[in-house]
């Protein structure tokens, strides 16, 4: 543990909230209960840990297909965190950002993410990134579409669009690429979460559901992390 080497960034597709819950005869929301409380103590972690940058992926922009009372569930969910468990982040130094289509919101959860972003814009600790109606594609997208404006409008060559352009005009903007991609629960797919950032990324599946994902597990990720070569298309 002592002579880990601690990825910069860490990324996780917290899935199994769902089934964590059924396996206890529980309903799917109070998986999802358990698994905010799993993000608020991650938190803790990462920080004592030494990992710069963690970034979860909350609600997908597909996840709306689900009930109606499962999306509302994890809209007031997100309420409540937005507005006490993660502001007390917040003065805990964390920096919070959102990224996602905040548009696709309501207004009122807009409006606390406006503000979370505004109060800890500053603060020089773990930075945590929360994906809300985030999906790549759309992510893509937006910034296309943002694009063509810029050069229908005569601001931008498509000459000045480069890797570099690319990357900066992104949700992600200013956040390094992960170093490591954690998806709980034995599913072994990316489900549209950040395409163009994890062209380098390490993955890591865990099988345990992300509400049983503790400090112990994501040692075991970093430790599996310490032992992969990593590469960038050079030659070693
Ligand atoms: C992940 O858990 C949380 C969200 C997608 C919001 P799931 O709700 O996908 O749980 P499973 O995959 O159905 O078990
Ligand atoms: C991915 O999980 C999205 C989040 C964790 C928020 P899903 O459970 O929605 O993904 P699929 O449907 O299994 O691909
Ligand atoms: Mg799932």
């Amino acid at each position: 543990m002592d002579n880990l080497k601690i990825p910069t960034h860490v990324a996780v597709i917290m899935d199994g909230n769902g089934r964590w819950a059924k396996a206890k005869g529980l309903p799917r929301k109070m998986g999802h209960v358990q698994g905010g409380k799993n993000v608020e103590d991650m938190l803790y972690i990462c920080d004592e840990l030494g990992i710069k940058y963690f970034t979860v992926y909350a609600f997908s922009t597909e996840n709306w297909k689900r009930s109606e009372d499962e999306v509302s569930a994890l809209m007031t969910l997100l309420r409540s965190y937005l507005s006490s468990g993660f502001k007390k982040a917040a003065k805990n130094n964390v920096r919070i950002r959102i990224i996602g289509d905040k548009t696709g919101l309501a207004t009122d959860i807009q409006d606390l993410i406006r503000d979370l972003e505004e109060d800890s814009k500053n603060n020089t600790g773990l930075q945590f990134q929360i994906a809300i109606n985030y999906g790549s594609r759309d992510e893509i997208k937006r910034m296309m579409q943002r694009t063509a404006e810029k050069i229908k409008n005569g601001e931008l060559e498509p000459s000045d669009i480069d890797e570099r352009y690319i990357s900066d005009n992104l949700d992600t903007k200013d956040i390094p690429d992960p170093d490591l991609l954690i998806r709980t629960s034995g599913e072994q797919r990316i489900s549209n979460f950040l395409l163009w950032q994890i062209a380098y990324s390490e993955f890591y599946f865990a099988s345990c559901h992300w509400p049983d994902f503790g400090k112990e597990e994501l040692i075991k990720a970093i430790e599996e992390y310490n032992k992969r070569d990593r590469r960038f298309g050079d030659a070693k």
